[in-house]
């Protein structure tokens, strides 16, 4: 075991383990896109199973963590981050259509949809249970 592991207190293993989860979701779901565009429908189902269980581990560490604190000011603070995510995709679209980077525009595009979708599904949860 490294020595840096050993003098690690638990708070930071967790924090640590928070980020490096997340980090392979990401990492595994792309992965995954990559083996299906290269049509290894089998490698990519695995790959996202795993990236579930990650997403599963982070998910729980953070909350054993105590980092989700009131529900409704929780996706609030959510709503808020998924507005400005359809701005800055927005931005970035602008600017892949610039720089002539088409499919990346266009992914900025559809992701800019999803995020006011979200912010849409949020507000809805809000006006209904809260
Ligand atoms: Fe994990
Ligand atoms: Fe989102």
């Amino acid at each position: 075991m490294p020595e840096e592991t050993k003098t690690m207190s638990v708070e930071e293993h967790v924090s640590n383990n928070i980020s490096g989860e997340t980090w392979e979701v990401v990492h595994y779901l792309a992965m995954a896109l990559k083996a299906d565009n290269e049509g290894k429908t089998e490698v990519a189902r695995t790959l996202r199973d795993i990236a579930l269980d990650e997403a599963a581990h982070g998910a729980r560490f953070k909350y054993l963590a105590g980092e989700i604190g009131d529900l409704r000011e929780e996706i609030e603070k959510m709503l808020s981050g998924e507005e400005g995510a359809f701005d800055g995709k927005h931005e970035g679209m602008k600017q892949a259509e610039a720089a002539g980077q088409k499919e990346l525009a266009s992914f900025f595009d559809t992701a800019a949809h999803d995020e006011g979708r979200h912010a849409a599904m949020l507000r809805n949860l809000l006006e209904q249970y809260f």
